[in-house]
């Protein structure tokens, strides 16, 4: 299967799982853990947007940091430009917050309300330049449905 098929079949998968269920932080878990499972990334979880930080919400993988800065690391420079960020390599990233010296490679996409950023999806990967246009494509979608979830 290609990483389309697979996405497409996450996808899916994310918004079978989250109809039920009106809880944030359950839905956050399971879809960190439903991403997990398909791909196996270094670390894959939630941060959301609390009292001005983005502080650590449900995860997979090794602990990490609690409470990011605005416009601080990649989680919060999504946050302050109001886009998804892929970085190659975390070493090139000025200001990037290494939570663990494993992470090679990072996607994170912000989840919003409207125009304001209540959150982000930050995945890690222990591998160089591991995501693409197609994971932000797919993980923009994945976060549309979660911040509808979470906007309920
Ligand atoms: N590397 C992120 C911090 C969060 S961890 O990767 C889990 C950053 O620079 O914002």
């Amino acid at each position: 299967m290609s990483k389309q098929d697979d996405y497409k079949l996450l996808l899916s998968q994310i918004k079978a799982m989250v109809k039920d269920e009106s809880d944030p932080v359950a839905n956050m878990a399971n879809v960190a853990a439903l991403i997990q499972e398909a791909f196996h990334f270094w670390w894959t979880g939630f941060y959301r947007v609390i009292d001005n930080q983005l502080v650590l919400g449900p995860f997979q993988g090794p602990v990490a940091c609690t409470r990011i800065g605005f416009g601080k690391g990649v989680c919060g420079t999504s946050w302050k430009e109001r886009k998804t960020i892929v970085v190659e390599d975390v070493e090139q990233f000025p200001g990037h917050i290494a939570c663990s010296s494993e992470s090679k490679s990072e996607i994170v996409v912000p989840l919003f309300n409207g125009e304001e950023v209540i959150g982000v999806l930050d995945i890690d990967s222990e591998k160089l330049a591991t995501f693409d246009e197609t994971d932000k494509e797919w993980l923009e979608q994945i976060a549309e449905v979660v911040s509808a979830v979470i906007n309920k």
